[in-house]
This record gives structure tokens, C-alpha cells and sequence, in this order.
């Protein structure tokens, strides 16, 4: 009977050292403590054995049991880690994953594109509330109350005197009231309108400008104007000032540029008039310069706004600009 144990704890260690891996070292743990197991059995079986013998052997054997239990669970943890299974540490030795870097909206690079060519010619950049006052948005731009020209922007109210700012033209009298001429400021951003279809969208982008001195004339816009337009397209790009107009500038004019898509041959993009549209401006109204304190008998300007999206596709040759806000990856990934 001892023999008989000291044999099984033999064996047992024996081929528990041989086990290559978990799986034999499993099985060997079902052949020696499972239900049917050498072991169990072994257990088992004391109640055959003279009764002066059972104490001992039944000791014996669960001191084994107890033993090998210990020797199993070593032995498959050290399987384990050699197995890696539980290898927590970094495998230098694999290739990186490179960080996803994001970029600058098209809408953004053109803003920006457009705000270094007037940093170049001298102009500042002036900031001004998405969220305005009626005063500022209309009446301090010569558009009273309930006058046909407010037709022409579809503006969302917030209150009776509280608008989103309908154009980007508020920040002339802002700057003007805050500052003395000579001024020449250019201000970028947002700008909202009641609309929505292939060229218009509820917000957009526009960019506005002033210019502000002592002997300003239309000679000066038109100067400027044509010098910002051959540097953001190309020098070869000819342009035409149109009589037009706007409450807060006399004379008015839009300036429209040889169509991009066709070259003037006449398509789709110029509803075949070889030309586009791309800007308003004109010689500050007096009345303007009345409301801010400025004296209309010395000093004179001229006033333009720009439609970002507008440049963005003319630049770029997309034709609907919803593209830009629906915050496709694969399109805006391309800029
Ligand atoms: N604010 C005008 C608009 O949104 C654009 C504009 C036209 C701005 C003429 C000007 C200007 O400064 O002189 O339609």
C-alpha cells in the first residue's frame, strides 16, 4: 500500500516535468486528481484495506493530493509565460500605428489664404459678434427699419433687436466708432441667412474689408481689389467692375471675374456668360460715415465683402456647397 502511493507520486512528478505543454500538462491533472483519476481512486479504494491501515494510507494519499495540486498549478504558470499568455510588456519589435492627424477645414485654408494676401497690403484684421444688433447689422449701414433693402438678406431675428449677423459689413461701423482714420482692416467669419439650396447654405463664410483715409478714391479699390484677385487666382485672370447696388456704398459696384471653369467661352458654372460674380463693394456712403462721427468732408473709403465658400469653389472647381459642411472625410481629405 505505501509502496503503492510513493510509486504514484513518482510517476506523477516524473511525466509532470516531461509536459511540453498545457494541454499534456491538462490532461495529466485529469489522469492523476480527476474524478476518475489515479489518485481518486486510490481514495476510493481504503475502504478495502485492513482497518489498521486506513488512517494512514487515507493521510498519505491527501497529502499527496494536496502536493500535486501545488505542482500542477506551478507548472502550467511557468507553461504559460513561456507560452506568452501573459506578456504585458510593449513588442518593441513591432511596426508603429501612426497618430491620425487632422487638418485645416478648405474652408479655413482659403480664409486664411485670402486674410495673408490684405496682411501683405497692409491691412489688420478686426473681429466682430456672430450675435449683433439690429443697429449694427442695418441701420448703422443706411438700412432703416422696414426699408425695401432689408429684402435682400433673409435674416434670422433672435429678438426684435438682436439678429445673427446677415453679412460681415457690421464691422465697418464697429471699427470705425472705435477707431480714427486712417483705418484699413479686413474681418473674416461667420455670417447667417435664412436660405439653403446648391450655393447657399444658412451659415457661410465672408470676409469683409475697409479702407478708410484722407483722398481714398475708386482708383484705390479697384487697385486693391485687382491686386488681391490676380495673387489668390492668377495674374492672367482678368476682371470687371459692375455698376450695382448697396445701401451703405455710392457708387456700388460687383466685381465679377473671367469665369475660371471655361476661361469666358461660356458653360454650366457662368450660366454661359463667360463671367462670375465674386464681390461687392464701393465708396463708403456718407451716410455711414455720419452715423460713426467720421467728417465727410475729409476723409473718404471704400468697403468690400467676399464670399469665402464662393472663392473655395471657384478655386477648387466644386460645384455645391454643402459639400464643405457635411463633414464627409473622403472630401475633405483632398484639401
Ligand atoms: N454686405 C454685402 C453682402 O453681404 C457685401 C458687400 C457689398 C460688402 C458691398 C461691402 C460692400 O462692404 O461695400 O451682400
Amino acid at each position: 500500500m505505501q509502496n503503492n502511493i510513493i510509486d504514484i507520486e513518482k510517476q506523477a512528478l516524473e511525466s509532470i516535468e516531461q509536459a511540453g505543454n498545457s494541454e499534456q500538462l491538462e490532461q495529466l491533472s485529469i489522469k492523476y486528481l480527476g474524478r476518475k483519476g489515479v489518485l481518486t481512486g486510490f481514495l476510493r479504494n481504503i475502504s478495502a484495506l485492513p482497518e489498521d491501515q486506513r488512517p494512514s494510507a487515507g493521510k498519505r494519499a491527501n497529502i499527496l493530493k494536496g502536493k500535486l495540486e501545488k505542482v500542477f498549478k506551478n507548472a502550467f504558470s511557468k507553461l504559460e509565460s513561456v507560452d506568452g499568455k501573459d506578456f504585458t510588456g510593449i513588442d518593441v519589435t513591432l511596426p508603429g500605428r501612426p497618430a491620425q492627424r487632422g487638418s485645416l477645414h478648405p474652408i479655413t485654408q482659403v480664409a486664411n489664404e485670402i486674410c495673408d494676401i490684405f496682411l501683405r497690403l497692409g491691412f489688420d484684421i478686426a473681429e466682430s459678434p456672430e450675435v449683433e444688433t439690429d443697429y449694427y447689422n442695418f441701420e448703422a449701414l443706411n438700412i432703416p427699419k422696414y426699408h425695401p433693402a432689408r429684402d435682400m438678406q433673409d435674416t434670422f431675428y433672435v429678438s426684435e433687436n438682436i439678429v445673427l449677423r446677415t453679412h460681415t459689413s457690421p464691422s465697418q461701423p464697429r471699427v470705425m466708432e472705435e477707431t480714427k482714420p486712417p483705418v484699413r482692416i479686413i474681418s473674416p467669419g461667420k455670417v447667417f441667412r435664412c436660405d439653403s439650396d446648391v450655393t447657399h447654405t444658412p451659415m457661410f463664410y465672408q470676409i469683409e474689408g475697409l479702407m478708410v483715409d484722407k483722398n481714398i478714391s475708386f482708383g484705390d479699390l479697384k487697385g486693391i481689389l485687382t491686386t488681391f484677385i490676380h495673387q489668390f487666382f492668377d495674374k492672367q485672370t482678368s476682371l470687371r467692375f459692375r455698376p450695382s447696388f448697396f445701401p451703405f456704398t455710392e457708387p456700388s459696384a460687383e466685381v465679377d471675374i473671367r469665369c475660371v471653369m471655361c476661361k469666358g467661352k461660356g458653360c454650366r458654372i457662368c450660366s454661359k456668360t463667360g463671367w462670375l460674380e465674386i464681390l461687392g463693394s464701393g465708396m463708403v456712403h456718407p451716410a455711414v460715415f455720419e452715423n460713426v462721427g467720421y467728417d465727410i468732408e475729409k476723409y473718404t473709403g471704400f468697403a468690400f465683402g467676399v464670399g469665402i465658400e464662393r472663392m473655395a469653389m471657384l478655386k477648387y472647381g466644386i460645384d455645391d456647397i454643402r459639400k464643405f459642411y457635411e463633414n464627409d472625410i473622403r472630401f475633405l481629405r483632398q484639401f
